[in-house]
């Protein structure tokens, strides 16, 4: 597998395990701000969640089998989880906006190995991740401060 199917997979693990961590924050955030926040979180792991089978996809589309069982992410993610427990809320957005702005830079990646490939479908696929990740690290950015 080259390069870029092994960063996609990559990819998928770390969305997929995401999933599971942005519950941990959507559950058990605590705080004056409690709702916005948990809402917020929300839509967050709804868009993880639509480019992690979009990747998926991709990959089954170049020809390989996406990684598809809890075992093999946690094998290859580089997400860290968290133990579970209440979380403040600026704790929630420290570990958010790190997380995505790790996501932006791994898709970035692949965007130029996919690039140098001439594989333009995943470029434009993953140009569209990332400035969507760009807006929400700006979003919580403004909330911090
Ligand atoms: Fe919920």
């Amino acid at each position: 597998m080259d390069k870029q199917k092994k960063l996609m997979n990559q990819y998928v693990a770390d969305l997929a395990v995401l999933n599971v961590k942005f519950h941990n924050l959507h559950w058990n955030v605590v705080g004056e701000r409690f709702e916005a926040v948990h809402v917020y979180v929300e839509k967050l792991y709804d868009m993880l969640f639509e480019n992690y089978d979009e990747v998926a996809e991709r990959l089954k589309m170049l020809g390989e089998f996406p990684l598809a069982s809890m075992k093999s992410y946690l094998e290859v993610t580089n997400v860290k989880e968290i133990t579970v427990k209440n979380y403040t809320i600026p704790e929630v957005f420290e570990i958010l906006k790190a997380e995505v702005e790790n996501l932006k830079a791994l898709a970035t990646e692949i965007r130029h190995l996919a690039d140098e490939a001439e594989d333009f479908v995943t470029v434009g696929m993953l140009e569209d991740e990332i400035a969507a990740y760009d807006k929400e690290i700006w979003f919580m950015a403004q909330a911090m401060k």
